[in-house]
């Protein structure tokens, strides 16, 4: 791998002669007069509802991984994309984006409540409306995939388990619109299972967003297969791990989240500053995941006097102020 400059990074993208502002968790964007939006990827790494830090080129891999998947399946979805006017940005057509995480496993896994491990291993064995058998054991494969859908909380609110039939009769979304969301889901992660594993990857778990256009087409919308959307395991070491009933090996870009949880209740504490060797290390934890995902090598993108400063000047075009 090259030598990667770990000193410039993309805090944030707050850019005043651009409109509408709304700033995530991780990206920036902002919506244009013409009904199209901006998703700007920062560099900010989220966990336990907080910013931990902001992790060097991430935000450039996590925009570069998406382009790949989307070029990669727009013949299983018609996708939210434009254009990227710079490797930390999309620029999309703006959708309403329907109000349920489409969450896509492969697996039983996973680590928080809503996880499917953690309640089969509570006792569950109906979950989301789809009946699992008894015997699975940790991070085995299912039978076949299964969606498991959250409500998608726009007030920071917590994600509630929905089945297809909660989400059809109280109205998220048509019985239609249903059918079209979940079959495209599912192409689409076998898509990116048969894709992962000849990179000698497991996709574990995903989730999806779509939304609705002006004329009412559903569009792949938000990002896709991204170490913050998906789970992955590398496949080398997979039938060791689970014949020990250990965790599989995967791109650890939880070490800042395992040092956190370590020393201190991350919900309740003052969470500490994270070391910068911790953070240099997550950096290229999220550089091999694209290089390992896709098969090519990272090309950091160093215009500008700062990330800024280069995301800035090539938005000029967009500038409405
Ligand atoms: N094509 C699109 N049109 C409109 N909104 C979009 C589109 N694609 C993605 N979004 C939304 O843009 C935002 C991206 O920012 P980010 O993911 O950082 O936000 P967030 O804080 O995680 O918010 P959320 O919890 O809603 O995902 C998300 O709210 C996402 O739903
Ligand atoms: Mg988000």
């Amino acid at each position: 791998m090259q030598k990667i400059d770990l000193s410039r990074s993309l805090p944030h993208a707050r850019i005043a002669e651009l409109p509408n502002p709304y700033f995530g968790k991780v990206r920036d964007c902002y919506d244009l007069p013409d009904g199209t939006r901006l998703l700007i990827s920062s560099d900010r790494i989220s966990a336990f509802d907080q910013i931990l830090a902001v992790i060097p080129w991430k935000g450039q891999v996590l925009t570069q991984l998406a382009r790949y998947w989307f070029d990669a399946t727009t013949d299983i979805a018609p996708n939210h994309v434009i254009g990227y006017p710079d490797p930390n940005v999309v620029h999309a057509r703006r959708v309403t984006i329907l109000p349920v995480e489409i969450v896509v496993r492969g697996y039983l896994a996973g680590t928080t409540s809503t996880s499917i491990l953690t309640r089969y291993k509570a006792g569950a064995r109906t979950m989301y409306g789809h009946s699992l058998p008894e015997g699975l054991r940790d991070n085995q494969a299912l039978p076949q995939a299964i969606i498991t859908p959250t409500s998608k909380a726009f007030d920071g609110g917590h994600d509630e388990p929905l089945t297809a039939e909660d989400i059809v009769a109280s109205g998220l979304m048509t019985k239609t619109q249903w059918d079209e969301v979940s079959a495209k889901a599912m192409a689409l992660f076998a898509r990116g299972q048969k894709m992962s594993e000849k990179q000698g990857l497991i996709l574990v778990d995903t989730k999806y967003e779509f939304g609705t256009d002006a004329d009412g087409n559903v569009l792949l919308a938000d990002e896709i297969h991204t170490p913050d959307s998906s789970r992955y395991w590398i496949a080398e070491g997979y039938e060791n791990a689970f014949g020990n009933g250990i965790r599989p090996p995967s791109f650890d870009k939880d070490v800042i989240r395992s040092w956190v949880v370590a020393r201190c209740d991350p919900y309740r504490d003052q969470i500490p500053a994270i070391p910068l060797e911790m953070i240099e290390k997550t950096a290229m934890v999220y550089i091999g995941a694209y290089e390992r995902i896709t098969g090519q090598p990272f090309r950091p993108d160093a215009g500008g006097a700062s990330p800024l400063d280069r995301v800035r000047s090539r938005l000029t075009p967009f500038f409405t102020a």
